[in-house]
């Protein structure tokens, strides 16, 4: 399928039918997602991949019985920091001078400016930064997942401070951002199998200047 084919075939399914996904298919769809992109390249924020049949069905009422999540394979909540510190960021430094090979006090001026950028924001707004890269990664998660023919439903109709009990998220200083299921539709039995796609117009949705 092209790619257009592939998001055309996508949609939020509803009901889903109980079988797994290949373990490879699960991979390149997480491989996709860790290969997005994000503000400074920071990846504030985990993937947290419950397959786990109990969790889910833990996970389900926090998810207001939504059945895709327990009918799906696999539930991946996109879990933000919840801070953003000097700490976080001379990681990251580390990271960048180990993978590229370079001295770590070459990205000075870049750690300075990381830095100075989260000085200006307060905490709640260095928050919806970091959940705004977490939703960027759903995005790539759902394309993957289409161009793989693997089902996703995004979702963030779920309780986050129950899903944060549930999977541990405050401990790591994690919370649940927004999520999807990954599965198979239940064609028979979801009512939005085969509904046009509804989307806005291009002549009112795309400005061109
Ligand atoms: C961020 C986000 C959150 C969503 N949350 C839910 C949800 O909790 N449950 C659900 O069934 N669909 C959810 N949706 C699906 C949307 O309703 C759906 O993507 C939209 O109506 C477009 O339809 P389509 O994806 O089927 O093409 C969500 C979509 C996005 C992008």
């Amino acid at each position: 399928m092209s790619l257009l084919d592939s998001l055309k075939w996508r949609y939020a399914v509803k009901k889903m039918n109980g079988t797994k996904i290949p373990a490879e298919k699960l991979d390149t769809i997480i491989e996709a997602t860790r290969l997005a992109p994000s503000g400074f390249g920071l990846t504030p924020y985990s993937i947290i991949v419950v397959e786990d049949e109990e969790t889910r069905k833990k996970l389900l009422p926090a998810f207001y019985n939504q059945a895709q999540v327990v009918d799906g394979s696999a539930v991946i909540v996109f879990a933000a920091w919840n801070t953003i510190s000097e700490k976080e960021i001379a990681e990251y430094m580390q990271e960048i001078a180990a993978e590229r090979g370079v001295a770590v006090d070459t990205l000075n001026d870049f750690s300075g400016a990381i830095n100075g950028s989260f000085k200006n924001k307060t905490p709640e707004q260095a928050r919806v930064w970091a959940d705004k890269q977490a939703y960027l990664a759903l995005g790539f998660a759902l394309v993957a997942a289409a161009a793989e023919e693997i089902d996703a439903t995004p979702m963030e109709g779920f309780k986050p401070d129950a899903v944060d009990e549930i999977l541990g998220l405050t401990a790591l200083g994690l919370h649940s951002a927004v999520a999807v299921t990954l599965g198979y539709r239940d064609a028979a039995n979801d009512y939005l199998s085969g509904a046009k796609k509804v989307r806005r117009a291009p002549e009112k949705l795309i400005i061109r200047k």
